[in-house]
């Protein structure tokens, strides 16, 4: 296991610290040299040799890329937009010049501007939102890149007991505070552990191109809500509808031309039955 472990690769993930960066180091550093990195000062990240502090505004990630010698990059970052783009502007360099690979957690929200039918890996994207476009820039010039090196994961929301989320779900009936539930989004959605197997075997069968990684099936964002509710048996929930639109509207990145396995692939009852556990 030892030789295996450090025979293959050196992942360094972006953002580390967070919800998905953290799942995906979990997932990973059993199998492969894991570095990661994380922003806000924390006591035991700061002991922890194989994380880096790292703030997307003021630091340069070539020292880092140094140190470490990726031989993939997972970006799972939030911060500003200018500085996620510069950032990954200089990540693509390093991918295209030592040739290694990068794979970046992008969102649903690529194609916020289509509304009446869900999306596909081959679609065009359409963003009308701030963060869909700033998605959608980094995306065009990572695709710029040769096609082995990069993969584009599209996510939809992600669920899962640790989720921020669900933990707010959790916070706001406690607190008699109304859960905000959307009548006209139809979505699709996942959770933190396929999303982090998902990933994995990506890696391991050095998977490349553009994957959907939600549910292959559709729900209704209030139903769907309330389910996760009925799951975790919290009582008394108040709800708040918003209606953004009067006509529903779809918010879904449905997998169809660059599947997985049959056992990574997911329904959205597995989001609940998870929950239930
Ligand atoms: N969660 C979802 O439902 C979802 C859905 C679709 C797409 N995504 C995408 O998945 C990625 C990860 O999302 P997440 O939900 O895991 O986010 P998160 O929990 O907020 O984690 C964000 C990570 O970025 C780091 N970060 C924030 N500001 C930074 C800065 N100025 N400089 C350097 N690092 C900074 C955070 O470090 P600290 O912990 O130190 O703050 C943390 O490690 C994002 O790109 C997001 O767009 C998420």
């Amino acid at each position: 296991m030892r030789k295996k472990k450090e025979s293959k690769h050196r992942i360094l993930i972006l953002g580390a610290s967070g919800f998905l960066g953290g799942a995906i180091y979990k997932e990973l550093c059993s199998y492969f040299r894991t570095f990661g990195t994380y922003n806000i000062s924390n006591k035991s990240l700061e002991k922890n040799k194989h994380f880096f502090q790292y703030n997307i505004e003021e630091d340069d990630i070539y020292e880092i890329l140094d140190i470490v010698k990726p031989t993939i990059i997972v970006s799972a970052l939030r911060g500003d937009f200018a500085a996620q783009f510069i950032a990954h502007k200089h990540l693509a360099e390093y991918v295209f010049s030592t040739k290694i690979k990068i794979l970046f957690l992008s969102s649903a929200n690529v194609f916020d501007a289509y509304s009446k039918y869900p999306s596909y890996e081959l679609d065009k994207t359409y963003s009308n939102s701030i963060y869909g476009h700033f998605k959608i820039k980094i995306e065009n010039m990572l695709l710029r890149l040769p096609k082995k090196q990069v993969a584009i994961l599209r996510l939809p929301m992600v669920f899962g007991a640790q989720s921020p989320r669900v933990l707010e779900i959790n916070q706001n009936i406690k607190e008699k505070i109304p859960v905000e539930v959307f009548p006209n989004l139809i979505m699709n959605a996942t959770n933190d552990s396929k999303l982090t197997q998902q990933i994995h075997y990506i890696i391991n069968r050095n998977k490349t191109g553009i994957f959907h990684l939600g549910s292959t099936d559709l729900v209704h964002h209030d139903d769907f809500i309330k389910e996760i509710i009925k799951s975790l048996e919290l009582k008394n929930a108040i709800y708040k509808q918003v209606f953004t639109t009067n006509d529903d509207r779809y918010l879904a990145v449905i997998p169809k031309y660059n599947l997985l396995p049959k056992n990574l692939q997911l329904l959205s009852q597995e989001i609940l039955t998870e929950l239930e556990i």
